[in-house]
Order: C-alpha cells, then structure tokens, then sequence
C-alpha cells in the first residue's frame, strides 16, 4: 500500500551514482507495497541551476515498476553520476494507486508548484483532500494530478508563502499541514529552502527511521518535544501561531557524519542500519544539521515523552529471495522453520505446558471473559475461521471470528468483558486497526497477533503474540497463515492448562505440534505431483475447493491463494452447503478439488464426494496417506500426512499455496506482484 524511502547522508560524502542506488534499492525493497508506478526527488544538479540559493529539486518518475524507474534515471543522463554529495537527501516513493490511476503525473514525489520548492512522499488516504484542494485553488495554486496526495505539497507552499517571517522553520510548516489533515498518512518532506533537511510525520500509516553513525548515539531515548497550544487552525492568512522548533535534541554529537533512513517497513533499512525508531502517530521527526529531534504539538494523556532506538533482529537473508523463482516459493518451502520459530521458546514438549509471554500477565482476565471475537481481513480472517472450533474446545468461551470491515460495517456490540484478537501479518490493515480501536474505546481487552514487531496493531493492543514467521514479501500470504493458525492453538492450550477433561486432547495436540515440522516437508516433497496437476489445470477459467469442518478454512484460503495469484474464478464451498445451491456448478467439466480428512466429518465428506461423482464430477482429493475408500472415487489425488484434526488445516492448505503458485506461473504472471494487490492495506 505504497512504499516510502528516504536517504539523508550527512557529512558522509557520497556520489550521485551511489545514492541512487541506494534509493533505488529501498523502492525494491518495499515494491510489494505497490509497483503502479515509482519516482524519486532528489537535489538537482548545480550547474543547471540559476535560482533561489542554487538549490534546486529534481523529480524522476516512472510509470511501471521500480526497475522502469531504474531505467529511467540513467536515461535521463540530467547529472554528473560521480559528482559527490557531501550531505544531501533523496525521497523515493513506489505506489499503488488509490486516487488517480497509475501514471508517471499521479505517481510520488508530489510537488508544490513547478520549480519543486516542496516536494512529499505519502502512504495512505487523505480524507478531506476535495476540501483542501477546493480552497488552495481559490487561493491560485494549479494542481496537476488527480491524487488525493497533492494538496498535502501545495498546502505547505501556501503556509510557507503566508509564513509570518522568514524564520519559520520546516518543521512548524509541517505540523501546521498535518493539523489540516484527516485520514492516514505516513509523509516525508523535502525543500528546496530546507536544504539538507529532512522533515517526516505519520498518522495511523507505519513510518520508521534508521540511524547509522560510526560514533555511538548520544542517546538511545529520543526525546520528545511538546509544544503546547494550538488547535486545529483555519487555513486563512496570517493565521498560524509560531511555534519555534530551534531546541533539538543532539542524537549524534556535534556535526558527526550520520546516515538516516526513513522507510514504511524494516525491509528497507535492514542492510543499511539494525538501529531503528519508530514513530508514533503526530510525531514530526526532524533531521537538520546531522541531529534528528521528535517534536508533536500537545502533549496527550499517556503519551511517553521519549522514542526509543531499537535494535532491529532481522537478518539481511531473511528478504532476500535465494535460489527460489518467487518469494511467495521460498515463503511455503520456509514453512517447517517458520513453524518451528512461531513454536521456540513457547512449548515445552515434557512438561506439556505452552506459555505465551505476551499474554501471560493477562490470563486470568482473558479467562473470566465472556467471549473471544477473532477479527482478521483476508488470509488473517482464515486463521481465525480455521482455529475457532479447536478455540471454543479448548477454552469453553463463545468465540465470534469477524472479517473486520464487516465487523465495523454492522457496528457490533462490543463490552467490557470482551477479549478481543486482531490477527494480521503486517500489523497495520487499516480496517483491521480501526476495528482495534473500536473494542478499544469499548472498554474490551485487546490482543495482537502480528508478524510485525513496531507495527501498531502491535503497540495499540494490550498485549499479544509475535508469530515470529520472519519477513514475508510475497503479496500472497503463506507462512504468516501457518504460524498465525499455530499462535492461536497455542492460546488455545495455554487457557487449557488447567482443565483435567482436555488433558488428553492438549497432549495429543502438543505431540502433534513437535512433529509438525516434519509432515510440512513431507507435504512439500509433494510438489512434483501438484505441478503435474496445476500444468493439467491452468487452462481452465474457475477452480472449486469443497470440504467442512476443520477444512473449510483451507478452502476458503485456497480459493483466496488461486484468485489472487492466477487471476481464475475460484470459490471456497462448504460441502455441507453443496445441496443448497453449488451442486449446480458441478459437471464433469468443472474443475473440483475436494478436501476429505479422516476426522469427525469424514463420512459427511464421503457423501458430498457420492454427490460429485453422481453429476459427473471429476474431483481432484487431497485425503490422509492410503484411504483407499476415498482414493477409489477421484479423479486424481494428493495424499497428505494425518495429524491431529485441529491441525490438518496446515498440512492441508500448503498443496493449495504450491498449486496457485505454478498455475500463476503457468499463466505466466508475476507471482509476487499481483494485479491490483498490495502487501499491507493501510487504506479502508
Ligand atoms: C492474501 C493476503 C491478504 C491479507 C489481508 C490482511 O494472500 O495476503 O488477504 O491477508 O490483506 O493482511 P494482514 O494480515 O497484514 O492484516
């Protein structure tokens, strides 16, 4: 949901040629995020250049991918590649579009008027941009593209071109534009009558700086500027309080050579710095002179007055793609270790006890509670659907698994003894994070299950569980989906401890969780056969995948992976429902693959197949190992290792992860960007 990067060197000289390859890289990094279209700002050449401090702003900006934007900057042949830059700083922004449609106008870095004096990258909506934009154009600003975006570069440039004297700095200029704004917004600014400063704001979309200085930090705690006074001000001249920002906090000793990094995710800043900040709704970080300084206007109850420096515990090999085609492969081959790091640390196999450290303080509250609400979007929605029944066994609550749009659409009654669960892999899906704040203002205990740490699903909960999956880059959502569906079954044994009637099922359920890793590699040795089936398969227009029970979520998940990827009509139906209206579809050209377990629903599972079978149907099974009963009756089969029937869906669900991965292969599209997706949707 577009990818922001920003690069400032400080008196570390660097040639043009190396910071665009740096910007360049960040974008790559981040192009899951969206690849419409890309571009990047950065200071323009002096020679050219005859106005206003000889400082002068270039924008390059490409519709297309990250590597057209690449192109595009040699092309261009504006600039002198081995010219070094002293201090200099770059934005580079990667999109998927919102407003406006993908284009080399609508694409990042906006600008304020043609001679660039304000350029911005942002991720996110603005909500009362038609306001905004209605009113600058009363007061004579042109604007050029169809984005929500622009408003955000033209305000500033009226704010500035109003500024009650010259010493107004760029940061006052910027918290007086993110008083005006409504709705999500991670943003970076440049200026061309800022040089070598650097000014970056969030709200409610994620933003992190890193910080590389061969001198140690000053500080590891950022302080924080309060300011008080003002309110949401009218824009209308002369109107702006002063605000003086001269007081920063020295992070970096007197004018010592620093590098800082801003960037919507770790992925991008993992190779240059391990030491990160993340910023906090209304922080306005400022880098001038090397020294980085958070200012915010107000102080709020329970604000903390310092950010801290952390350090980040990712590895570089994490993100990259290895000897794998598409991320999204190396994704479902990572599944046995990425289980296995969900798992670390949290179960004890001879004891048979599960501790989950982010919840622990707050068991005896979840236990008094009156009901469990698992609220997801997409894949995340799949791990609560495919754990609910196992959940309600185990913990003898009600448990509600809600897609979270919906959730918010029907604005459902939530109280105080609620315990509610936010499930998502990047910690920031907006509709997720707003159903957060919904239960929230509630009253209700509130629990993330993220695979982001910082994210802010993950700081707005009272507590949580990392599912600790490592980086996941692909669009389409695999080894999140494991780990998620085991974070929740290990709550599920933790609430259960002290239940004497379902000893006997946590020990088989722990058993079967220390061997899982294993039945992930025998499920993936499988991939030779899901080929041959996906190369029979991916001329067709629609795919159907029928079970019940603890399957249906694999189903549902399937379908979403083939959609998603291949671009072919596919539908998770529950084979109890088949009789009550998708029995229609079925003949003996529709492609049907049908999930049938030996667990409690596997003679319901026999009657659908005889329903399939009976129209001609040609079903392609996924069973346990050897149940000739049902291998008589496909079409074709992939036979699967048992386990225990709450965790089937794992092993169950990875030969449908490999099959939407070579039929979109097949097809011959771009696995790990698909049409019209982005990785983390921070927009509603
Ligand atoms: C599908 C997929 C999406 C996400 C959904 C929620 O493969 O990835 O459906 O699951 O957008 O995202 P998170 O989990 O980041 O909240």
């Amino acid at each position: 949901m577009c990818g922001i990067f920003a690069y400032l060197n400080y008196r570390v000289p660097r040639t043009r040629k190396e910071i665009f390859e740096t910007l360049v890289k960040g974008l790559q990094r981040l192009e899951y995020r969206g690849y419409d279209s890309a571009g990047i700002a950065v200071d323009g050449p002096k020679k050219t250049t005859h106005d206003l401090n000889n400082n002068s702003i270039c924008l390059i900006k490409k519709k297309g991918k990250v590597k057209a934007l690449d192109e595009e900057i040699y092309q261009k042949d504006l600039v002198d590649l081995d010219e070094s830059l002293h201090t200099h700083f770059g934005l580079a922004h990667t999109r998927w579009a919102t407003h406006g449609e993908p284009s080399a106008l609508n694409s990042h870095p906006h600008r304020s008027d043609k001679n660039n004096e304000f350029v911005v990258i942002h991720n996110g909506i603005i909500t009362n941009y038609k306001e905004l934009k209605k009113y600058l154009i009363t007061k004579g600003y042109e604007f050029e593209s169809d984005t929500d975006t622009e408003v955000i570069p033209k305000l500033i440039k009226y704010l500035y071109d109003n500024r009650e004297n010259d010493s107004v700095t760029f940061s006052t200029l910027v918290e007086r534009v993110i008083q005006q704004l409504e709705g999500a917004f991670a943003l970076v600014f440049k200026s061309r009558h800022y040089p070598g400063e650097a000014v970056s704001t969030r709200r409610g979309s994620p933003l992190l700086i890193g910080v590389r200085s061969e001198h140690e930090l000053l500080t590891e705690h950022i302080p924080v500027q309060y300011k008080s006074g003002h309110q949401k001000e009218e824009v209308h001249e002369n109107s702006h309080n002063r605000t003086d920002s001269s007081n920063a906090i020295n992070s970096n000793g007197d004018g010592k050579p620093v590098e800082y990094y801003f960037a919507s995710d770790a992925s991008a800043i993992i190779e240059h710095t391990n030491k990160v900040l993340y910023m906090e709704d209304d922080d306005v970080a400022v880098v001038k002179g090397g020294e980085l300084s958070i200012h915010r206007v107000n102080r709020q109850a329970g604000d903390d007055p310092v950010r801290a420096i952390q350090t980040l515990q990712m590895e570089l090999q994490q993100i990259m793609k290895g000897n794998f085609e598409a991320f999204m492969q190396k994704e479902i081959f990572e599944q046995p270790e990425s289980v296995v790091n969900t798992m670390r640390g949290r179960i004890c196999f001879d004891t048979n006890t599960v501790i989950l450290g982010g919840l622990k303080d707050h068991l005896k509250e979840i236990k008094r509670c009156r009901r469990l609400i698992v609220i997801g979007c997409g894949t995340s929605f799949h791990a609560a659907v495919a754990t609910r029944q196992i959940l309600e066994e185990l913990t003898e609550l009600p448990v509600m698994v809600e897609l979270a749009s919906d959730f918010l659409d029907r604005n459902t009654p939530v109280f105080r003894d609620d315990v509610c669960f936010f499930i998502s892999q990047s910690g920031e899906t907006a509709d997720t994070l707003m159903a957060l704040r919904y239960c929230k203002e509630r009253g209700a205990l509130t629990v993330g299950i993220t695979n982001t740490v910082g994210s802010s699903i993950c700081r707005e909960t009272d507590c949580g569980v990392h599912i600790n999956a490592g980086p996941e880059i692909g669009v389409a959502s695999t080894k999140a989906y494991t780990s998620q569906f085991v974070s929740l079954i290990m709550f599920g044994l933790m609430m259960s401890e002290d239940r004497l009637s379902l000893q006997k099922r946590r020990t088989d359920i722990i058993n079967a969780l220390k061997v899982l890793p294993e039945l992930i590699k025998q499920v993936l040795a499988v991939d030779e056969k899901i080929k041959e089936i996906a190369d029979e398969l991916h001329h067709q227009k629609s795919l159907l995948v029928m079970g019940r029970g603890y399957n249906y979520a694999t189903c549902l998940e399937g379908a979403l992976k083939i959609k998603e990827i291949t671009y072919m009509h596919s539908e998770g139906i529950l084979a109890g429902e088949l009789k009550h209206g998708p029995l229609a579809l079925i003949d003996k050209h529709m492609p049907v693959i049908m999930i049938i377990m030996r667990d409690g629903c596997y003679t319901k599972c026999q009657n659908a197949l005889e329903q399939v079978t009976a129209r001609s149907g040609r079903p392609i099974i996924l069973c346990c190992q050897d149940d000739s009963e049902v291998i008589k009756n496909a079409y074709k089969t992939i036979e699967l290792p048992q386990t225990v029937d709450c965790l089937q869906g794992i092993l169950s669900v990875i030969p449908l992860q490999l099959l939407s991965f070579h039929l979109a292969v097949l097809r011959g599209y771009d696995v790990d960007c698909p049409r019209n997706l982005a990785k983390s949707v921070t927009v509603e």
